[in-house]
């Protein structure tokens, strides 16, 4: 499944010739060197939305408006394929409780399902939109976005409604946690997810997903959730590994999931059930959220095993009040370059490409022509800055779509 899904936003009419740009990162290495396919002294033409040409500026078109990059580098807008930006309430206590020591459990999440079960849209709407606008001016420009704290058939629909008013990548994990209401009957829970909830949610979603963790659901309660959204024609994502060692990564390899996401624990065969899955067919990325780990004081996922052995890895911000409140995927590329050893270039490409391989995605996430022309010019010569200049604002203009949305 290679898409391009429905609803682009309005693609700007006139030619955009972005000049003098010092490093453009294209993320194709057929148009520049290295990995990420630079072009030093480069410009970039966007028309009708999408990237019309890419090259060395000497050699440039010309075009409607010029923008000057004076020397700055562009990379292509951040892929975050994994929020929860859909929620109420307030867990700064949590964290603060966390940070002296008490553990992070799965339980937490029931907070914010008792706080988003007593909002209503207007408000469960401004607090995601007001998260997309912060998250796009730090230069995110695809945002997956999950439901997850309703928990319930109308609380689970709204929540997906107003994802989906926000973003084309919407993802039902209606299969979280148990509910309280569910407590003592888990597969009621369960048979509620696959079917009445899910022909509610099925309509407003691209995706389904489920939290595979102790506390959460089991292996064989997870292939249930995913094989229902499947029949739906839903695509598969997993959250897994994350609290502990466990079946998530097998069940989202053997389910055929786009993603696993999270990956903290993972034993030497889940490592090799990756890279094999990477090596045929579309197969099943290792989604990092560094960002979680780090709010949770856990270990951070062996990224580099999984590079060396042929996984594709992705970076995503997992933005949540319970373990990760950033919208800041400069924040996970620092983490990544200094917590997991992933090289400044490898940490760039999985949270742009990375995260498009994970959304099964071939417009974004890199800067080839017919790409959307989503960029971000930093505050910067070149990438490495990132994570060179870690907690410092980079981002200096964003465009989607070739209309410019910050900066
Ligand atoms: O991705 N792991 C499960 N879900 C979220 C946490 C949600 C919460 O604690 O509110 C996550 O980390
Ligand atoms: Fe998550």
């Amino acid at each position: 499944m290679t898409t391009t899904p429905p609803g682009p936003a309005a693609p700007a009419a006139a030619s955009v010739l972005v000049d003098r740009i010092g490093t453009l990162v294209t993320n194709d290495p057929a148009l520049g060197t290295g990995p990420l396919g630079e072009i030093t002294d480069a410009a970039l033409v966007a028309e009708g939305g999408r990237v019309a040409w890419a090259g060395p500026r000497a050699q440039a078109p010309a075009a409607d408006t010029r923008v000057d990059a004076a020397g700055r580098c562009v990379v292509p807008g951040f892929v975050d394929s994994h929020s929860h930006i859909v929620f109420a309430g307030d867990r700064s206590r949590e964290f603060e409780a966390r940070m002296s020591g008490r553990p992070y459990e799965a339980g937490g999440i029931r907070t914010t399902v008792a706080a988003v079960r007593a909002a209503d849209d207007t408000a469960l709407a401004a607090t995601a939109a007001g998260l997309l606008r912060e998250a796009r001016a730090q230069g995110t420009t695809t945002l997956e976005v999950k439901s997850g704290y309703g928990l319930s058939v109308a609380d689970e629909e709204r929540c997906l409604r107003v994802a989906a008013s926000l973003t084309e990548e919407t993802t039902f994990l209606g299969a979280h946690v148990v509910p309280p209401e569910y407590a003592e009957d888990p597969a009621g829970y369960v048979d509620l997810v696959t079917g009445p909830m899910l022909a509610a949610c099925a309509p407003h979603a691209r995706w389904i997903d489920v939290f595979c963790e102790r506390g959460a659901f089991d292996a064989d309660q997870a292939r249930a959730v995913l094989r229902a959204g499947r029949e739906r024609g839903l695509g598969l994502r997993v959250h897994g590994n994350q609290l502990g060692p466990g079946p998530g990564v097998r069940v989202a390899v053997e389910e055929g999931a786009a993603s696993v996401d999270h990956c903290t624990h993972l034993t030497r065969e889940d490592v090799a059930a990756l890279a094999d899955a990477a090596a045929g067919g579309p197969g099943t990325v290792a989604t990092l959220l560094p960002g979680v780990d780090f709010s949770t004081r856990q270990p951070y996922p062996d990224a580099r095993a999984l590079l060396d052995a042929g996984a594709v890895v992705a970076l995503a911000g997992d933005c949540n009040p319970g373990t990760c409140f950033s919208t800041s995927m400069a924040f996970c590329v620092a983490l990544a370059v200094r917590e997991m050893r992933m090289t400044p270039a490898e940490a760039l490409w999985a949270a742009t490409a990375g995260g498009a391989r994970a959304l099964r995605r071939t417009d974004v996430g890199h800067l080839g022509v017919g790409a959307r022309a989503d960029l971000v010019l930093l505050a910067a010569p070149n990438p490495v800055y990132l994570a060179y200049r870690p907690g410092v604002p980079l981002v200096a203009a964003v465009w989607k779509d070739g209309e410019r949305v910050a900066g």
